[in-house]
């Protein structure tokens, strides 16, 4: 019985691997610190687990009522020095070992690397959850919606809140390091640096409202000098009002609620609506909500809002 179990348990953990039960491949060195965290602890555990059911299972068979009469006591014992010193030592000295090594570990996860450390002076990057989508601003201005692109092997320090007519949201990337809540009017800070280029999914992790579900994030990760092209050209982009930030933003903040061709969900339809082709009209509502739509866009520049508002105008981008 013993031996099925010991059999059981490794071959669990394999099928949990491939099936997503398993923590995510690290991909930042943050993340791989959190990773060597929930390893050592797993050893811990996993002994624990192991040595508390094999002996439940042991005792049920070497302590079975046998040929005892139903009517007679067992064995009675009082005490047991060496036993108690044992099981009171020994859990110390587990907890004493994961604490230590947590603690170790610990600064690899939290501080934000300096600007001489490996990865350079990190690329700041200021988080923002809203319902229900995520925002994006970079120290040069440029805004994105959802997805956000970063530099491999560079510092990201993330600055991660919410507005204070918002509600707590989750910034979470897996691959990328730990969860961190954006809470309205606070700011906690995280950082990663992407090991290798690529896009690394992650999800909301904080139930804020009927479309947390779908408040996905994503960081997109691309080669340094591809990234400052792109920031650059971003910034005219959107100084100039040419960039897809209206699009994206359509995508991000309106799209989830009013469906992606505006055909409605569980909003009104948007497509076709001369309220939403209206930028004033538009601007009004985005800014202030109206009944159960919360106040989306109350604190986004003027420049997004323009963008949307275009967005909108031209008939959800179809130029119609
Ligand atoms: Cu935002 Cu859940």
């Amino acid at each position: 019985m013993l031996l099925v179990l010991v059999l059981l348990v490794p071959a669990g953990a394999a099928v949990a691997a491939n099936a997503g039960f398993a923590p995510v491949e690290p991909e930042s060195p943050n993340a791989e610190a959190i990773n060597d965290s929930y390893a050592w602890v797993a050893i811990f555990t996993g002994a624990i687990f192991l040595l508390v059911q094999g002996s439940l299972l042991w005792f049920i068979y070497r302590y079975r009522r046998g040929r005892r009469p139903r009517g007679e006591d067992g064995a009675q014992v009082h005490g047991n020095t060496n036993l108690e010193l044992a099981w009171t030592i020994a859990p110390v000295l587990i907890l004493v070992a994961i604490g230590s090594f947590v603690f170790y570990k610990l600064p690899d996860i939290k501080d934000i690397p300096s600007a001489s450390a490996a990865g350079g002076e990190p690329v700041e990057v200021t988080v923002k959850g809203y319902r229900f989508y995520w925002q994006y601003t970079y120290p040069n201005g440029v805004i994105a919606m959802d997805r956000m692109r970063a530099p491999v092997d560079r510092n990201v320090s993330l600055a991660i809140t919410a507005p204070e007519f918002d509600v707590i949201h989750s910034w979470w990337i897996p691959a990328l390091g730990g969860k961190f809540d954006a809470i309205p009017g606070e700011t906690n800070e995280s950082w990663f640096r992407a090991e290798r280029a690529g896009v690394y999914r992650g999800q909301c992790a904080e139930f804020c409202g009927i479309q947390h579900a779908v408040m996905t994030a994503e960081v997109e990760a691309v080669p340094g000098d591809e990234f400052d092209e792109w920031l650059e050209s971003e910034a005219e982009a959107q100084e100039a009002g040419e960039s897809d930030l209206g699009e994206q933003t359509y995508a991000a903040a309106c799209a989830k609620c009013h469906g992606l061709a505006g055909q409605g969900d569980i909003g009104p339809p948007l497509a076709g609506s001369a309220l939403a082709a209206d930028p004033e009209l538009a601007e009004e509502i985005v800014r202030n909500g109206r009944g159960e739509m919360p106040p989306i866009g109350q604190d986004w520049e003027e420049r997004q809002m323009a963008a949307l508002t275009e967005y909108l105008q031209e008939g959800l981008g179809s130029g119609g």
